[in-house]
């Protein structure tokens, strides 16, 4: 059996959450991280037929039957996870039409996977029947947009319009624009069936005053799909309370959208 702290997930995950602590999106124990892996993926590393424990999930989600997940562990901070991956980090696998979790690696001392485990997986349902190849979901609480929260619209279409308008590059970025939801109680299965419906149409879906999901093919992709964002955020926090001399126009989104192959999500240019 190969060493599964050097798998390429396991060193990629490790490399994300740590990097994730560092631009502060990750205090303490927020935020959380699951990542879809293939039996073939795993299998060099572990015995897929030495369940540890089993573990209830409280939904069902048929869907995601028989596949494996990678997760960050609930109470676990992300600045801790480089240095006890086995403890902070899990490795599961669904069964019972995803009602139950078998864990086959890590949450050492008891542990479990993230609280937010509903929004996870029920995103994976929603983000697979869109993008087969999607294998990501990411949650974490970056400031600016937390921020932005407090004083902006949740209209979807004005807070997608506001970012776009902040940096050039956010339209190329995320032409599906972000949806919205407003406060709800977190780690419910309520949260998680609503953000998984905003799922369906884009890969960013803004928690109001809490944080953000995002949802991606690899670590990379939705790293860099919150960092884009959140950049665009603070630039928003930045001159929110300045009058605007300068914009970036619709007419300039459509030339992006030109330039860059991307087509921005329907009505939300004029
Ligand atoms: P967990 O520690 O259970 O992952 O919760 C952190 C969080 O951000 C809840 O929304
Ligand atoms: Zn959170």
């Amino acid at each position: 059996m190969k060493n599964i702290l050097e798998a390429p997930f396991m060193v990629e995950m490790i490399r994300t959450v740590t990097n994730m602590y560092a631009h502060g999106w990750d205090e303490r124990n927020g935020g959380n991280v699951s990542l879809l892996l293939d039996e073939a993926q795993v299998a060099p590393y572990l015995d897929v037929n030495a369940v540890v424990r089993t573990i209830p999930t409280g939904f069902s989600a048929p869907a995601l039957e028989g596949k494996y997940f990678l997760v960050t562990g609930t109470g676990k901070y992300f600045k801790n996870v480089q240095y006890a991956p086995d403890v902070n980090l899990g490795i599961v696998r669904l069964t019972d039409g995803g009602e139950t979790a078998q864990l086959l690696w890590g949450f050492t001392d008891g542990g479990k996977f993230t609280s937010e485990f509903p929004a996870h997986m029920m995103s994976h349902m929603a983000r697979l029947a869109v993008d087969s190849e999607n294998r990501v979901v990411m949650h974490c609480h970056p400031a600016n947009l937390l921020a932005m929260t407090y004083i902006h619209t949740l209209d979807e279409r004005e807070f997608t319009r506001t970012l776009w308008q902040m940096c050039t590059e956010c339209i190329v970025v995320f032409p599906d624009g972000v949806n919205v939801l407003p406060w709800m109680l977190c780690g419910t299965n309520e949260i998680g069936e609503a953000t998984a419906e905003k799922m369906k149409t884009a890969r960013l879906v803004v928690w109001s005053l809490h944080g953000i999901y995002g949802a991606g093919r690899d670590l990379d992709e939705t790293f860099g799909l919150i960092e884009t964002a959140e950049k665009a955020a603070e630039i928003y926090m930045k001159i929110a309370h300045l009058p605007r001399v300068n914009t970036i126009t619709d007419d300039m989104m459509h030339q992006l959208e030109g330039r860059f192959g991307v087509k921005a999500r329907e009505g939300y240019l004029d």
